[in-house]
C-alpha cells in the first residue's frame, strides 16, 4: 500500500536539502517495491510569507493526513523582529503540539571516517551508535505551578523564582515504551537516566521503567545517574546503546551527545507520537549564512529519511540501504564543507543516489 509523506522544506537551506533527500526516495522507489505519495507544504517563515500564519490550516491538514512528515528546518533574521506568534519557531511548536509529538529521538553517531572531527580521541569515538529518548511534552519546561516574583518583592534573600518538576505515571510509562520499542530495533540495551538519589519524580519514573522493562524481557535494562551520565558520555561513550531521560536532563544529555560527532550536518533527529507518527528532521537549523549557495550538507535529512523509513514506515531494509549508501559516500572521501571537503549539497545528493 502507497505511503504518504509530507515534505516541509521550510527556510533557508531547508528547500536545498529536501531536495536531495528527495532525490534519495526517488531512487528507492524506483528500486524497491516502496510506494509513496508525495506532497509538498508550508511551514515557518515561508508560511507566514505566503499565507500570512507560520502553521497554516493547509498545512495542518496535509499533516493529519500524512504517514510521516520530513522536515527541513525553520527560522532566519528576515522574520526575527515580527511579532511572535508569526515567527518560524511558533509554527515547529505548533505542529509538535498538534501532532502530540512526545518522543524526542536524537541518535547521536560517528562515521569512523570522520572520527578526527570530534573532539574527543578517536579512538573513543569511532563507530559511537547512541540513540537518546527523551521525553518532550512534560516534565519541568512544562509543570505547574511556575512563576517568578516581581520588582519590590519584601523577602528575606530577595525575589523568588520557581518550576515544578512534573510527571504521571502514564507519562513516563509512554515514553519508556518508546525506548524498550527502539532498543528491540537495535542492541537491545536501555540506560534510564535518572537523580532518583534526590528527585521523589525520579523514584517513580525508576519505579514505572522497572515496570516497563518486564514486557520486554529480550532488553536489558540499567538506571544511571544524570551527573554520572554526562561525565560517561565523554570518558567512554561507546558503553550506551539506547538512553532515555526526561525532558530536561534529556535536553542537556542529547546536546552534549550530539557534539562528539563533530559536525552538525550529519545528525538526523525524529519526534513521535503514541501511534507511531512521527515528523523527522535533521538536528541543524536553516544554517542563514549559506542558504542559496548550494553548500550546506545534506546528509541530516538523508539520515533523518532514513529514520521515517525504520521507526514510522516500518522500512528497516530500505533505512538499511540508506545507510550503507552514505557509508559508501563517506568512504569515497567525498566531503561538504562543514566536514572539511569541497563538495556541494546536490554532489552529495547525488553520490548518495549513486551509491543506492
Ligand atoms: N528545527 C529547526 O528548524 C531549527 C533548529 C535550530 C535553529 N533553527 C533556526 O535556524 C536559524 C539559524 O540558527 P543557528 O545559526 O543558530 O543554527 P544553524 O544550525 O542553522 O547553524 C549553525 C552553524 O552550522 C552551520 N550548518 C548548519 N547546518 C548545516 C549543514 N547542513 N551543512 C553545513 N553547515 C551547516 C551553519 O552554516 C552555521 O554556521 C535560526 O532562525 C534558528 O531559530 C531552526
Amino acid at each position: 500500500m502507497s505511503k504518504k509523506i509530507l515534505l516541509l522544506p521550510g527556510d533557508g537551506i531547508g528547500p536545498e536539502i529536501v531536495a536531495e533527500a528527495e532525490k534519495v526516495l526517488n531512487k528507492l522507489v524506483e528500486t524497491s517495491d516502496f510506494e509513496v505519495e508525495l506532497e509538498h507544504g508550508l511551514l515557518g517563515g515561508c508560511a507566514t510569507d505566503a499565507l500570512g500564519n507560520p502553521y497554516p490550516e493547509k498545512t495542518q491538514q496535509q499533516a493529519r493526513e500524512a504517514d510521516a512528515i520530513l522536515l527541513g528546518a525553520v527560522g532566519g533574521p528576515k522574520w526575527e523582529a515580527i511579532d511572535r506568534p508569526l515567527r518560524p519557531e511558533r509554527g515547529l511548536l505548533a505542529i509538535r503540539a498538534d501532532l502530540d509529538l512526545f518522543a524526542n529521538l536524537r541518535p547521536a553517531m560517528l562515521y569512523p571516517q570522520l572520527a578526527e572531527a570530534s573532539s574527543l580521541k578517536p579512538e573513543v569515538v569511532a563507530g559511537l551508535d547512541i540513540m537518546i529518548v527523551r521525553e518532550l511534552t512534560s516534565g519541568i519546561y512544562f509543570g505547574q505551578p511556575r512563576g517568578i516574583e516581581g520588582e519590590g518583592a519584601q523577602k528575606e534573600g530577595g525575589r523568588h523564582a520557581w518550576n515544578a518538576l512534573t510527571y504521571t505515571e502514564f507519562e513516563i510509562e509512554r515514553i519508556g515504551r518508546r525506548a524498550f520499542e527502539i532498543a528491540m530495533k537495535r542492541d537491545k540495551r536501555v540506560c534510564s537516566i535518572d537523580k532518583a538519589n534526590v528527585l521523589e519524580v525520579s523514584e517513580l519514573w525508576r519505579e514505572v521503567m522497572e515496570r516497563v522493562a518486564k514486557d520486554y524481557p529480550e532488553v536489558e535494562l540499567s538506571h544511571m545517574y544524570v551527573d554520572n551520565a554526562a561525565m560517561q558520555l565523554v570518558r567512554a561513550p561507546k558503553q550506551f546503546d539506547v538512553m532515555v531521560a526526561d525532558n530536561l536532563f534529556g535536553d542537556i544529555l542529547s546536546d552534549q551527545a550530539s557534539m562528539l560527532s563533530g559536525s552538525i550536518g550529519m545528525l538526523p533527529s525524529a519526534s513521535l507520537n503514541s501511534s507511531g507518527f512521527g515528523m523527522y528532521e535533521p538536528v541543524h537549523g536553516s544554517a542563514p549564512d549559506i542558504a542559496g549557495q548550494n553548500i550546506a550538507n545534506p546528509l541530516a535529512t538523508i539520515l533523518s529519511l532514513s529514520m521515517l523509513l525504520r521507526y514510522s514506515l516500518d522500512r528497516a531494509d530500505l533505512a538499511d540501504r540508506i545507510d550503507a549508501a552514505v557509508n559508501t559516500v563517506l568512504d569515497s572521501g567525498l566531503r561538504t564543507g562543514d566536514i572539511g571537503g569541497t563538495a556541494t549539497c546536490t554532489d552529495m545528493g547525488d553520490a548518495v543516489v549513486a551509491a543506492l
